[in-house]
């Protein structure tokens, strides 16, 4: 740990301007490395683990019948929308903030946030600022674009979040040699994932500035989260509990299916409720946290967080959110590399760990936590091109910013979609369609090789194209495939 501390002297002794930004998250490095250090075995015991109690994750229904008064603008305007926006969208093959992607309509994931905010605002008239935490990989490409919603009606404010040095799997000292992103340090950093989001809010100043305009909670979500739309009906549970039994944090969890393995999940730990991320679970255990019968729910990652208790655990110092060390593997022969692989991999070959946090596992940390169990259409990630397919399909349809499921697809579920590798690259993907096909009617489909459709194709039930290495498939213009396997060089 000493030796740390002096290493982080010295790249701080190199510092010019930044140095004052620099020293505060060193700060919130040292503590986080400490942590790190005294961690000694799993942070849960398997046996300790108890279900939720009863009414500790309510469903949704249960909070919407309640109704919505006549001072929804009352509520509306102690609210402050925060969207999680350090990352960027390398797993789509495109540089730059992944919210900087166009998803609809030519509208970017940033558009639509801003022009949910904005018809609230006008509905209502009300005054429902958006929050953006940005990181130092998606600060200046973001800010730059804000400037074309100078006349739109929300304020937008942005922060940073902080910026935290890749240690050395090996020596556990910082990589880094000096404090810039240039040359042989532009991989030496990374954003300590969405947990800092508290301590960032915290040090810009924006959160005292927000009480102090009357704010009362935040919304908190990804940014690619399509579905993450402020709900009036959870805004209002929460401003109407009485004082003394206030609800500081409310977690919007809904039903695992088997594709949702991954997903983090509420339990009841040491007599509170606690997020259990699939990082935290003992090998032994793991095949059973995966199961959807004993974890039934899992975290959409859209949270309700009291800005008072913020301040308050801030203050008190006392936020000890699990550590997730996540290991960036170096030195992968480049031809042994799969796409998702790629943005994993350090240049230079060296193996590397970075310490991070999730914003979900504070949910410990807060008095009268509630999660409730929504419906699956507020989670609706865009995380790869086949989830892409399905928000520029017919199977939605946009209004004021937000998407909602066609009333003429029959099945409420979504249609299984697996583009293949050809298909990764945003730009790419879009190449290959001429038009994004009528998808009301499919099950399933999967795409594997050099496919491309025609403008006007119709896809039904469960349809599976490959074209094999070397072949390349045509889907003419105005198909329509129905329960079909396509393959070869077979050209219909
Ligand atoms: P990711 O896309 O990286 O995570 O970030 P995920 O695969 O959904 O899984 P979890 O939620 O980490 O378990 C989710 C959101 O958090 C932001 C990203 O921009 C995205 O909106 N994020 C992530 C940050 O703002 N900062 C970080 O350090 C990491």
């Amino acid at each position: 740990e000493s030796s740390m501390h002096a290493e982080l002297e010295k790249l701080l002794g190199s510092a010019g301007a930044e140095k004052e930004v620099s020293k505060k998250d060193f700060e919130g490095f040292k503590n986080l490395y400490h942590r790190f250090l005294q961690v000694k075995g799993p942070s849960v015991e398997w046996i300790k683990i108890q279900r939720p109690p009863e009414d500790s994750i309510q469903p949704y229904d249960k909070i919407a019948a309640r109704g919505l008064p006549d001072s929804v603008a009352d509520s509306l305007n102690k609210l402050v929308v925060v969207k999680l926006n350090g990352g960027l969208g390398t797993s789509m093959g495109c540089k730059g903030p992944k919210s900087l992607i166009s998803v609809r309509n030519e509208n970017t994931f940033l558009d639509l946030t801003v022009k949910q905010i904005e018809h609230l605002n006008k509905t209502y008239n009300t005054d429902v600022p958006l929050v953006l935490m940005n990181s130092f990989n998606t600060d200046e490409d973001t800010k730059k674009i804000l400037q074309k919603y100078t006349h739109h009606r929300v304020k937008i404010h942005t922060f940073n979040q902080s910026r935290y040095p890749r240690v050395n799997k090996e020596s556990l000292l910082p990589v880094a040699t000096n404090l810039s992103m240039a040359g042989p340090n532009a991989e030496a950093w990374y954003p300590p994932g969405h947990g800092d989001v508290y301590a960032s809010f915290s040090n810009s100043g924006l959160l005292d500035q927000l009480i102090a305009q009357g704010k009362e909670y935040i919304f908190v979500s990804n940014i690619d989260n399509l579905g993450a739309t402020v709900d009036l009906h959870i805004l209002h549970h929460l401003v109407s509990q009485p004082n003394g039994r206030r609800c500081e944090f409310v977690m919007e969890v809904t039903d695992k299916t088997r594709a949702d393995v991954k997903g983090g999940t509420l339990i009841q730990y040491e007599g509170k409720l606690r997020l259990l991320e699939i990082a935290q679970v003992p090998k032994a255990h793991v095949d059973e946290f995966k199961s959807v019968s004993k974890f039934k729910i899992f975290n959409t990652n859209n949270l309700w967080i009291s800005l008072a208790a913020m301040k308050r655990l801030q203050e008190q110092e006392t936020m000890d959110l699990e550590i997730i060390v996540n290991p960036k593997a170096g030195n992968t022969p480049p031809h042994t590399q799969t796409h998702t692989q790629s943005h994993q991999t350090l240049d230079g070959g060296l193996n590397v760990i970075q310490l991070e946090t999730a914003v979900g596992a504070a949910i410990k940390c807060f008095d009268n936590a509630l999660g409730i169990n929504v419906p699956r259409s507020r989670f609706l990630p865009v995380k790869t091109t086949s989830d892409l397919l399905l928000v520029m399909s017919n199977l939605y349809s946009l209004e004021a910013g937000s998407l909602t499921m066609s009333p003429r697809r029959e099945f409420p579920s979504t249609p299984h979609v697996k583009l293949g590798s050809s298909f990764t690259k945003v730009q790419e993907y879009l190449t290959r369609f001429e038009s994004i096909p009528d998808m009301l009617d499919l099950d399933h489909l999967t795409v594997s090789g050099d496919v491309t459709f025609g403008k006007n194709v119709s896809l039904k039930g469960t349809v599976i194209i490959i074209a094999n290495h070397g072949d390349r498939i045509d889907i003419p213009a105005g198909s329509m495939l129905e329960n079909k396997i396509v393959s070869g060089n077979l050209r219909i």
